[in-house]
């Protein structure tokens, strides 16, 4: 049962809105053989109470991309903020502390440590962030563990348990300060198609409840039951609109495509400057009226429609209502480009007056 209706995300929300916000963020790694761009300029945001899958092929950068939001590992470049805080200004230690307090991480082989009853696990990070009375630690742990259905085992060590049963207490775990978020990394990678489901059953309660989830995953059905769906791919993350309008076109393609695209923000009443394709994400175009078309007058660009142009001026006979208009464009050089290196790609676009409705 999806969470709701999943909603055709064409752009994203403001940093002003975002829980967690990364802003051009690049991580490169240096390598014997040379360098290697793990992240290329991630700008990405994400609303508190919002599940947002991360998909993409293995070797895509989808764990490097998480790790940057819990702080596990430091961008090359650029800056993220999570819950008020730019995490690039922390040391270790303070680093270590805040993630205690604000982020529970699930990680695709558990990792609870053996030595430790499971009702121990859960109490762990509790003890650490000396975040509840030493007294209510215990039963604390013990009502997180009731609420994955793991009470009957928490005295046990977690190699008594089932693999579906440590990713459940690893979730417990990760809800142990109550913190706003949690990410998850490959959470049902290890885990048969039933158990998988369970799992999704307790993420999608926590998520009903007011917790922002961000989960990695490469299964398309489970990516699917969030509210956004992230697609990175070689390092890059596609534009939301690319992803929610071709689904189903090549990560290669998508690159592509990405990477000729403009944004651009028309404020209100402005006309659509000259290109060869545009494609509206928030607001509306409206044609102007001219006498020559009076009897064929093109119809509005509403959010979710594009349109070619075959000359880059007719682009400017568009233009944004009173509240403005969020658009993507491909300009005069962008077109051509695409026309030599994609020419079926160009015919995708050229679908006129195209939409998803
Ligand atoms: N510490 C590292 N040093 C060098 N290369 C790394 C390091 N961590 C990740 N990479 C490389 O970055 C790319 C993305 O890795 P990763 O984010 O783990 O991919 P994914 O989680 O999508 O499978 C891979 O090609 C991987 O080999
Ligand atoms: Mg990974």
């Amino acid at each position: 049962m999806p969470l709701t209706q999943p909603t055709i995300a064409l752009s994203q929300p403001s940093a002003e809105e975002a829980l967690i916000h990364l802003k051009e963020v690049w991580k490169v790694f240096k390598m014997p053989a040379g360098t290697f761009e793990a992240l290329k300029n991630i700008n990405l945001s994400i609303r508190g109470g919002e599940f947002v899958s991360v998909t993409g092929k293995s070797g895509s950068g989808k764990s490097t991309l998480v790790n940057m939001i819990t702080g596990i590992d430091r961008p090359t470049r650029g800056e993220v903020r999570v819950n008020g805080t730019l995490l690039n200004t922390l040391s270790e230690g303070a680093l270590s502390v805040w993630r205690g307090h604000n982020l529970g991480i699930v990680f695709q082989f558990f990792q609870l440590l053996p030595m430790l009853s499971v009702l121990e696990n859960v109490m762990l990070p509790m003890d650490f962030c000396n975040r509840y009375d030493p007294a209510e630690r215990e039963e604390r742990a013990m009502a997180l563990l009731r609420r994955v259905g793991l009470e009957k085992v928490a005295h046990k060590l977690p190699a008594a348990l089932s693999g579906g049963q440590q990713q459940c207490a690893a979730i417990a775990r990760a809800l142990a300060n109550d913190p706003p978020i949690l990410v998850a990394d490959e959470p049902t990678g290890n885990l048969d198609s039933r158990t998988a489901a369970q799992v999704m059953e307790i993420f999608t309660d926590l998520v009903a409840h007011g917790k922002t989830l961000v989960m990695v995953t490469h299964d398309l059905s489970l990516a699917q039951r969030a509210h956004r769906v992230l697609v990175i791919s070689d390092g890059e993350l596609i534009h939301p609109a690319i992803v929610a309008t071709w689904p189903h076109l090549s990560h290669t393609k998508m690159r592509l495509l990405n990477r000729h695209l403009q944004t651009l923000r028309l404020p209100p009443t402005a006309s659509l400057p000259a290109c060869r394709w545009a494609m509206v994400l928030e607001g509306t175009l409206h044609p102007r009226p001219s006498r020559r078309r009076l009897l064929a007058r093109p119809a509005p660009l509403s959010a979710g429609t594009w349109r070619a142009f075959s000359h880059a001026e007719e682009a400017t006979t568009y233009t944004a209502d009173t509240s403005g208009a969020l658009v993507l464009l491909l300009d005069e050089k962008a077109w051509e480009s695409l026309r030599q290196s994609a020419p079926d790609l160009i015919t995708t676009l050229q679908n006129r007056h195209g939409g998803h409705a």
